[in-house]
């Protein structure tokens, strides 16, 4: 908007002295300009980013209202547990206060004493997001290496962070005529659609309805790079009918134990066997630490008991389910030698599987940071570090990340299940994984 500043044409009327501007003038535009546009205003969500508990009688979530506005008495629910309670009080700059509102960051206590964590979101009741382990979104690639739809990646979503597969490419952007191209791969600045599976369920709005919980990042975890970030378009579609895959048949279930230190890359192999198996509908599941230390084994710590107790957990699981004919990836650092052997005689199928990354390797990549908590005294136990680890001295399976690719490790493990008739090998394959 042309203005004169001294004169003060087009400031708060229009200037007949520019009538060629025909587009209002200055303070017209302020007053009219959609500030509301990038803030949701009206859904409540709070992602809890911290739980502080000084001591036995209080225990407050602090994090930044990404939505809407919460007051004092507010009828809440925390997702994904669904367990209800009442806002008991909302902390902001260090005093109490009625009401909070998006952007600020809060503290809030709640009435009841449940039990959440980084990662949960407090909603109203009658106002939740959708949660869900698949979404579609429009992606846009930062990496050098290419999207890949077969490997996994970290996502973080408001603050929780979880591994995913980006599933499905759907169609990548041509920037040029905006035109939408089938293809395999996303590419280094390059735009496309895409169907995402997270391992953990994701509490989210679309991103028309909520800037912060409707977007996202993706991170290479052996990197830590940024690779990508999306913005959710959707909930998954519907499922189109598939005609089931008669290719690859799975004969009898069996557990694929991971073991190897924190970081040794068992989950990233797993993941992508259960993709594989996934894709070609041989019933599969995945067990890990991470996973079950969130739900099944949440009161269990690293001490030498309680790990016992987390891997007999575990153990009990993955032989129930290859009873039924599933093939369990279950990785687990399972640091004891003599526990394993205890799973060996137990569960039928056994297949021990040494993913033997030095430790430090593992401890130069430190995705998750802890190995460098746990030299700074932060973490006690922890295995490698203040904690043993006992290496299998006749694994079925042995695996080097270092010399070999993911997909490569993936492979031997495909070949040993064939070479011991757990799967079937179709006679036109090539590389199955
Ligand atoms: S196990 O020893 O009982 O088999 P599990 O595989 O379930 O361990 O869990 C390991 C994961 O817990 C690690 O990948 C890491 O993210 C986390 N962790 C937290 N504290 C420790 C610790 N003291 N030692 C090892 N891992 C830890």
């Amino acid at each position: 908007i042309p203005v004169s500043a001294s004169k003060g044409d087009n400031v708060t009327k229009q200037s007949s002295n520019m009538p060629w501007h025909e587009g209002g003038t200055f303070l017209g535009y302020l007053e009219n300009l959609q500030i509301s546009i990038d803030r949701n205003l009206i859904d409540f969500r709070f992602p809890i980013q911290y739980v502080i508990r000084p001591h036995q009688d209080f225990r407050g979530y602090a994090g930044t209202i990404e939505g809407g506005e919460i007051k004092k008495g507010g009828k809440v629910v925390v997702l994904p547990s669904g367990k209800k309670s009442t806002i008991k009080s909302i902390i902001y700059n260090e005093r109490e206060q009625k009401y909070g509102f998006n952007p600020q960051s809060v503290v809030i206590t709640l009435k009841d004493d449940i039990d959440a964590s980084r990662g949960d979101v407090i909603v109203y009741e009658n106002n939740t997001p959708q949660i869900n382990q698949e979404f579609e979104a429009m992606i846009s690639w930062f990496s050098e290496d290419p999207m890949s739809v077969d490997r996994s990646y970290i996502i973080k979503h408001t603050t929780k962070t979880t591994r995913c597969f980006v599933s499905d490419l759907r169609y990548r952007i041509n920037i040029d005529n905006l035109h939408r191209e089938s293809v395999s791969q996303l590419k280094f600045n390059e735009i496309g659609r895409a169907l995402i599976k997270t391992a953990e369920p994701i509490m989210f709005d679309s991103y028309s309805k909520n800037r912060n919980t409707g977007s996202f990042i993706i991170i290479d975890e052996f990197t830590n790079n940024t690779v990508g970030a999306g913005v959710i378009v959707s909930r998954k579609k519907a499922d189109k009918f598939e005609i089931q895959n008669e290719k690859y048949s799975s004969k009898k279930g069996a557990v694929l134990w991971f073991t190897g230190l924190s970081g040794s890359g068992k989950s990233t192999i797993a993941d992508k066997l259960f993709y594989f198996l996934q894709k070609n509908k041989i019933a599969c599941e995945r067990l890990d630490g991470d996973l079950l230390r969130d739900t099944l084994c949440k009161d269990l710590s690293f001490n030498k008991n309680d790990r016992h107790d987390n891997i007999d957990r575990a153990g009990f699981v993955a032989n129930l389910l290859s009873k039924h004919g599933v093939i369990v990836l279950a990785s687990f650092i399972s640091p004891y030698r003599e526990q394993r052997e205890g799973l060996k005689n137990q569960i039928g199928n056994f297949i021990e599987i040494y993913v033997n990354t030095p430790l430090e390797i593992c401890e130069k990549r430190d995705v998750k940071g802890l190995y460098k908590k746990a030299r700074k005294g932060e973490i006690q136990n922890f295995t490698g570090i203040s904690d043993p680890y006992e290496a299998p001295k006749n694994p079925e399976i042995k695996l080097d990340t270092i010399k070999d690719s993911i997909e490569e490790n993936a492979q031997k493990v495909v070949r040993y299940l064939y070479d011991n008739q757990f799967l079937v090998k179709p006679e036109d394959e090539k590389n199955p994984v």
